[in-house]
């Protein structure tokens, strides 16, 4: 084993270890962070059945990011340890009929991810491997280059669907992230998108044969920034992406618990109750 690969396994059970510290409320580690020979991290989303985004994930995501930059890492592919998904979205559980205090940790940790991938001092990529829905979809927008595995999945912004109306900056994240028109379309309409689609309408900024091989495009991406100054390039990315990065913001400066007030309404609520049911119903029928 080379000097570099022996350091990175280091470094990996020093980041492990740092991610375990950062959770008082998790043992286990929902999430595997492994950097290569060649400094780039893959951080593995790894909470079964289907990776939900709930406040100790986030913090563990949020803690990746502050331990990989004091690592000098040169960039980080986001993927999924779980076969046919690469993340639900937001954990249903956080929002449906919630402890009004975790509610609000947990929307200021995923504003705080938010605003770690817009300015990340590193290049960051998702591999997506199986279903993205709503804030899973989300969290690739964030990232600057995503590429989709082929397979019998959709991917996608499907807030509307649960009762959720998106915020303004995501709103924004997605007209920057494919044609305004087509964005307007898909996020009032909660469309899903195959992977062919999804590249399609710019969803996804390339397609792969497999996990493995998305994984490998994305590095190729982080490798385009060997030869550019991580400050410059980082510099480039928050101008390039300022509104949605602005809006963001601003929207946190108005009331960081906005999203916190919206999910609380009635209506919302009401929305999250029948959509846990029909998820509920379908696993009764699947196991009939
Ligand atoms: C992601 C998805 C396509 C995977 O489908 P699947 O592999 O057939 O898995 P299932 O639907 O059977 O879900 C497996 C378990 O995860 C749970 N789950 C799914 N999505 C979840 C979510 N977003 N939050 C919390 N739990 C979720 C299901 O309730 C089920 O729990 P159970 O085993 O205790 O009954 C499907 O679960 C789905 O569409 N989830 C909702 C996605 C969504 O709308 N997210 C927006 C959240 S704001």
């Amino acid at each position: 084993m080379s000097l570099f690969r022996q350091i990175s396994r280091v470094n990996r059970l020093q980041l492990l270890s740092g991610c375990m510290r950062s959770i008082s409320s998790s043992s286990e580690p929902l999430l595997d962070l492994s950097v290569d020979g060649q400094g780039i991290a893959v951080l593995t989303l790894q909470r079964p059945p289907v990776n939900s985004l709930n406040l100790e994930l986030l913090q563990q995501i949020s803690q990746s990011f502050d331990d990989l930059a004091a690592q000098n890492c040169k960039g980080m592919v986001v993927t999924s340890s779980l076969p046919t998904v690469f993340s639900a979205g937001l954990d249903i559980k956080e929002l449906y009929k919630p402890d009004i205090k975790r509610l609000n940790l947990f929307w200021s940790n995923f504003h705080n991810v938010a605003l770690k991938f817009f300015t990340s001092e590193f290049p960051t990529a998702t591999a997506i491997n199986g279903h993205t829905p709503a804030g899973a979809y989300a969290l690739a927008m964030l990232s600057e280059y995503r590429v989709t595995a082929k397979g019998n999945f959709t991917i996608g912004f499907n807030d509307t669907a649960l009762g959720i109306v998106p915020s303004t900056w995501i709103i924004e994240l997605m007209r920057h992230t494919m044609n305004s028109r087509r964005a307007e379309l898909a996020a009032t309409a909660s469309t899903m998108f195959s992977p062919s689609d999804a590249l399609k309408e710019g969803l996804v900024d390339d397609i792969a044969d497999d996990k493995a091989e998305a994984i490998e495009k994305c590095k190729q991406f982080i490798k385009k920034f060997n030869n550019i100054p991580k400050w410059t390039h980082s510099e480039t990315l928050r101008k390039t992406r300022s509104i949605p990065l602005e809006t963001l913001k601003k929207f946190l400066a108005e009331n960081p618990n906005q999203m916190t007030e919206s999910v609380m309404k009635k209506d919302t609520q009401d929305s999250l109750g029948v959509y846990i049911e029909m998820m509920n119903q379908r696993k009764r029928q699947k196991t009939t």
